[in-house]
């Protein structure tokens, strides 16, 4: 009886304190507002980015959660300590705009940070996070990216657990997205916190550029590498939002950046004026088979196999014995690169190779792929078991 007394204690304990399970079975997709208007949000670009992305097909390809990104709050909280959205920038509510949103099809999401202040300077959600998550559940939230500025001596895994735990007191189905930079190495302790980490610092438009608190992408990659081990369903390392279509990538890099999150298993979350896009960075952004690498239901990170000077390859195994390979031109020249399959020592037999973005079934395994490929540019395969 006293055992059972406890083991019941025990259930009740763990139902209170744990994560909404099942949300993110694939890495969450969706589009936010940061990388290219920081402060520059409003409810009318939301609602426009949400109509634009059902009329040029993203919504179709699988994004799905619309992220207000920081400097959505009031300055101030109101006198009951709520924290609240700036009446000039969301004059109808949030309410209004999530339920805007789902009436489109799409989920809602809203960033804050486990700080006393969001980076930009707006309240936090430290000592706030039950009436916050109240909040939010009360606007129809869906998503929450959580951040980690001026959180002072707090200690990182304690503090993301009292927002999730708030979460679930407020009892609506929230991903939780930590954004803690990789400071404090949450692949090693979040899979039961949240559904999703950042890595690293903060993302920028360019190949490999190296600023103080932000990177290229190439440099967010590196660092990727080992940490495949942590991720899978419903709990994925985040190596930040896509920069895929804005100013500083050229196609060809933007292309790989692209290729190279879906091999990571990573969130696909644009960053980009999805209004306002070229036919190029469309099909990019809504090429379903570069997407269904990202979105394989077997849930794998991929992994660096080879790296040579200038040359990587990369790979993730994907269901049904199927695999993706990635070869990266890394250098700033062109390359000539030369596959003999049978140095992939993870493929077993022969297989089927699609040349993804060229859209081309170009053969088997048995045959060495070789090709000219531009810098900083990738060739994205597919392989399938060969009857
Ligand atoms: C941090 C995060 C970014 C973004 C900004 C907003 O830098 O890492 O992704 O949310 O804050 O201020």
């Amino acid at each position: 009886m006293r055992k059972l007394l406890f083991l019941l204690l025990l259930a009740s304990a763990a139902a209170f304190a744990q994560k909404f399970d099942g949300l993110a079975p694939t890495p969450p997709m969706g589009w936010n507002s940061w990388n290219t208007f920081a402060g520059n949000i409003n409810e009318q670009l939301i609602k426009g980015v949400a109509d634009a992305m059902i009329a040029n097909g993203m919504q179709k390809a699988g994004y799905t959660y619309i992220v207000i990104d920081d400097c959505w709050e009031s300055k101030t909280r109101d006198s009951a300590g709520n924290i609240v959205p700036d009446p000039a920038k969301f004059p109808g509510g949030l309410k209004a705009l999530g339920d805007y949103l789902h009436a489109k099809g799409f989920k809602f999401g809203i960033h804050n940070c486990a700080g006393t202040e969001t980076c930009a300077g707006f309240p936090g959600g430290r000592g706030h996070e039950y009436q916050d998550a109240r909040s939010y559940a009360s606007w129809g939230v869906d998503y929450l990216k959580y951040d980690w500025c001026n959180h002072g001596t707090a200690n990182a895994e304690e503090t993301y657990k009292t927002m999730r735990d708030a979460l679930h007191a407020a009892g609506r189905p929230v991903v939780f997205s930590l954004c803690e930079w990789g400071n404090n190495k949450p692949w090693l302790w979040a899979e039961n916190i949240g559904h999703l980490w950042r890595t690293t610092g903060d993302i920028r438009d360019c190949y490999d550029c190296q600023g103080v608190y932000d990177m290229g992408w190439k440099v967010i990659l590196d660092k990727q590498v080992g940490l495949e081990k942590y991720a899978g369903p419903d709990h994925w390392n985040d190596p930040d939002m896509l920069e895929v279509g804005n100013r500083g990538l050229s196609r060809g890099e933007a292309e790989a950046h692209f290729s190279l999150w879906c091999i990571l298993a990573a969130p696909l979350m644009a960053g980009n004026d999805v209004r306002n896009m070229t036919p190029e960075v469309r099909g990019i952004l809504t090429n379903g088979e570069v997407i269904a690498i990202d979105q394989d239901p077997l849930g794998k990170e991929g992994f660096r196999f080879i790296e040579n000077p200038g040359k990587e390859i990369w790979a993730k195994e994907l269901s049904h014995g199927e695999w993706a390979v990635c070869l990266l031109n890394a250098g700033d020249n062109k390359m000539e690169m030369h596959v003999n399959w049978s140095y992939l020592s993870f493929l077993k037999g022969t297989y089927a190779v699609r040349d993804i973005w060229n859209r081309k079934d170009i053969g088997t395994t048995k045959e060495d792929f070789i090709r000219v490929i531009p810098p900083h540019s990738v060739v994205l395969f597919r392989l399938t078991p060969a009857p």
